[in-house]
């Protein structure tokens, strides 16, 4: 590690999954990249005590607090890192950028439009101070994304025709699964929709470079009640069959729209934890004019590409192996051919992060980048709800 004049002092709220990943991230960052800044593991935030003492211990934070108000307003804190559900980014965020802190905050950015455009407002005028934002949409920084993300910049795809993602997971098949807090619109927003289907609507929007315009859309919630979990109160119980306690799954369990692009690209779109047998299966193909390109997550070292001005005796899609010094990211890492995986992605996105905020520039995903995604996904509600096709709202026309 290099000598450096700055320090960031982050503080993270939240520390179960994102919590150990973005902790995992942070450890990590000044010890592969070389960064105009270092980062300090300051303080992490959870309700309970003897919890959030063990976490910050096992994850690597110097101090914990029970109290995300106390951690905002610290004056030993530059940075603050959302990993809470949807419900509190906005107030967490808001509080944060108003006591002058950099952000960097989970997706979705919000639970709704509304809020997230107050967020993105705030962020606006927080930046005038020299403040910076970001939304975690970690999936931008795995380098075959970012390197598909060149190939279309550069051309090699031609005008985009087609956009085929799909985002699929299978965790809730079995009806027996409790009602978790991403069952529950108040603390979710949505289901399948705003959790894996807002990554495919930023990471399609990221790589092509055109935003979607409007949907229209399917949802369905396949298993309407479920068993109650500890500590989820406020929730309406009634007894089953069994006499055990259930309650309302309030979101999506899946949701498949279509959608135009700006650029006069067709995308189709399918999120859903009905999937059975798929864990975590995120896939993009893109085809152009001039080529294809397709990544499929679980093999994320892995880029698919066909070159169509090839001559047709000699076409096939390709499979490049994204590990060489010269594709993003890489050089800091390991020799070609000595792969990376799924934490490398937060890795990447503490890096951009933190160059950015050390060097006044604007980091993105941009909380006005989030919004777009936020305005994607109430598009998509309505459609579904309205079955007609929807047009997303313009980002501007309140902010
Ligand atoms: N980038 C990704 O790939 C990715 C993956 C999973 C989740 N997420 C996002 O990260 C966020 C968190 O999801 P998760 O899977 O880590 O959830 P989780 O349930 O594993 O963890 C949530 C954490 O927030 C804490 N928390 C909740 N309310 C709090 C409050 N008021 N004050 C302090 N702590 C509070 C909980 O105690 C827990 O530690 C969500 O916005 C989710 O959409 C992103």
């Amino acid at each position: 590690m290099s000598t450096h004049d700055k320090i960031l002092r982050v503080g993270m709220v939240g520390y179960a999954f994102m919590g150990a990943a973005h902790s995992q991230a942070w450890r990590t960052v000044n010890r592969v990249f070389d960064l105009p800044a270092r980062v300090r593991m300051a303080l992490v935030c959870g309700r309970d005590e003897p919890k959030v003492a063990e976490a910050a211990d096992r994850l690597g934070w110097d101090g914990y607090t029970t109290d995300w108000r106390r951690l905002v307003e610290s004056d030993e804190i530059d940075v603050v890192d959302i990993c809470t559900p949807g419900d509190s980014h906005g107030e967490i965020a808001l509080a944060a950028l108003a006591a002058g802190k950099h952000v960097l905050c989970e997706k979705p950015l919000a639970n709704t439009v509304a809020e997230a455009r107050e967020m993105t407002a705030a962020a606006a005028r927080a930046r005038e101070s020299g403040v910076r934002a970001m939304c975690g949409f970690n999936y931008r920084r795995v380098p075959a994304v970012a390197l598909m993300r060149q190939l279309v910049a550069d051309g090699r795809l031609g005008e985009i025709r087609h956009v085929r993602a799909v985002y699929l997971q299978d965790w809730i098949v079995d009806p027996q699964f409790p009602l978790v807090w991403r069952l529950q619109k108040d603390r979710a927003g949505s289901g399948a929709l705003g959790d894996i289907g807002a990554h495919i609507i930023d990471l399609t929007q990221y790589v092509t470079g055109q935003l979607v315009t409007g949907v229209s859309a399917l949802t369905e919630t396949f298993v309407r009640r479920r068993p109650l979990v500890a500590g989820s109160s406020g929730l309406a119980a009634r007894a089953d069959g069994n006499g055990s306690a259930t309650g309302q799954v309030t979101v999506d369990d899946a949701a498949v729209f279509v959608a135009r692009l700006d650029g006069g690209g067709l995308a189709t779109y399918e999120a859903t934890r009905f999937a059975t047998g798929r864990k975590n299966a995120l896939r993009v193909e893109i085809n152009g004019s001039r080529g294809s390109v397709v990544f499929d997550l679980e093999r994320l070292n892995e880029l698919e590409f066909l070159d169509a001005t090839r001559p047709a005796a000699e076409q096939g899609f390709s499979r490049i192996l994204v590990t060489e010094a010269d594709h993003p990211y890489l050089s800091a890492w390991w020799p070609p051919g000595h792969i990376i995986g799924y934490e490398h992605s937060f890795t990447h996105q503490m890096r951009d992060f933190v160059e950015a905020v050390a060097t006044g520039t604007d980091p993105a995903p941009s909380f006005a980048d989030a919004l777009q995604v936020q305005l994607v996904l109430d598009a998509v509600t309505r459609s579904a709800e309205r079955a007609a096709w929807t047009e997303v709202e313009p980002a501007l026309a309140k902010v």
